[in-house]
């Protein structure tokens, strides 16, 4: 397995750092150039949703992976993104997070970051850049995510240093990245996700996704990062897209 050797590109502004890593990726930028920027004024979510982005109020990052992984199993990267970004914030500022699955990182059940993965066909193979933005402040929160979304200055209760959170979060994805792509490195992100998160196991959830949507208990992972999920029927159903969301004791019924 070649050397991973990230190298940070920062940028003012842009549209999406997901969109200009691609671009860079179709170029043939190498695996491990990250794109940072300041803002973003067309941050993108997951389930085309749009990430907003004000400036200096977030780490808006994103970097291109070349796995050498059976593409099948690719999901794992993005479980692999939410569990370095995991032990960044514990690391760096004592911050407790849960993963819901498959990336969302939650303080209090509000939402502190999100990471969208997105593939690319390139010159060099198919590439996979994975972008992360992290509330680092409130204070830009528009009144939309008032009470949605969680900042890191408020769960750490301390200013918090942009450069301190990208270079954990850079050596972080390194080393567990690395991990990933060894023999044993599959079932350990499987496992280490599962300990990190109270979605794994037993959790009560709602899913959503654009043919249906069902009630049911989580049971644990598939080996490419599926969630499996216990309907009332006692029906598994195995979820590859979708939206989670945690069912609260009053809204029990399907
Ligand atoms: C989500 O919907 O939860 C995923 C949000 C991902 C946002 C990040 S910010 C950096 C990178 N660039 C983007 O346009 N999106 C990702």
């Amino acid at each position: 397995m070649p050397e991973f050797a990230p190298q940070i590109l920062r940028f003012d502004s842009l549209p999406s750092t997901n969109l200009e890593a691609a671009k860079r990726a179709v170029q043939g930028a190498p695996e491990g150039l990250c794109i940072v920027a300041s803002e973003q004024t067309a941050g993108r979510g997951r389930l085309q949703r749009h990430w907003i982005s004000p400036k200096n109020a977030g780490l808006y990052f994103s970097i291109i992976l070349r796995p050498e992984l059976d593409q099948r199993i690719w999901p794992l990267v993005t479980l692999m993104a939410s569990i370095a970004v995991h032990d960044t914030l514990l690391d760096a500022y004592a911050v407790e997070t849960d993963i819901k699955w498959p990336n969302d990182i939650l303080v209090n059940e509000s939402k502190l970051c999100g990471i969208l993965a997105e593939t690319v066909d390139t010159p060099l193979g198919r590439a996979i850049v994975v972008g992360i933005g992290i509330n680092l402040t409130s204070k830009s929160f528009p009144p939309e995510l008032e009470g949605i979304a969680a900042s890191l200055e408020a769960a750490a209760n301390q200013a918090v240093d942009p450069e301190v959170v990208l270079k954990a979060l850079v050596n972080a994805l390194g080393s567990y990245y690395q991990k990933l792509q060894q023999p044993a490195g599959t079932h350990e992100i499987l496992r280490t996700w599962c300990a990190f998160s109270s979605y794994a196991q037993g959790k009560r959830i709602r899913v959503t996704d654009s043919n249906e949507s069902f009630i049911g208990i989580t049971r644990g992972l598939e080996c490419d990062g599926a969630l499996r999920v216990e309907t009332d029927r006692a029906e598994i159903k195995i979820v590859r897209a979708g939206d989670v969301t945690n069912v609260r004791p009053w809204e029990r019924r399907a």
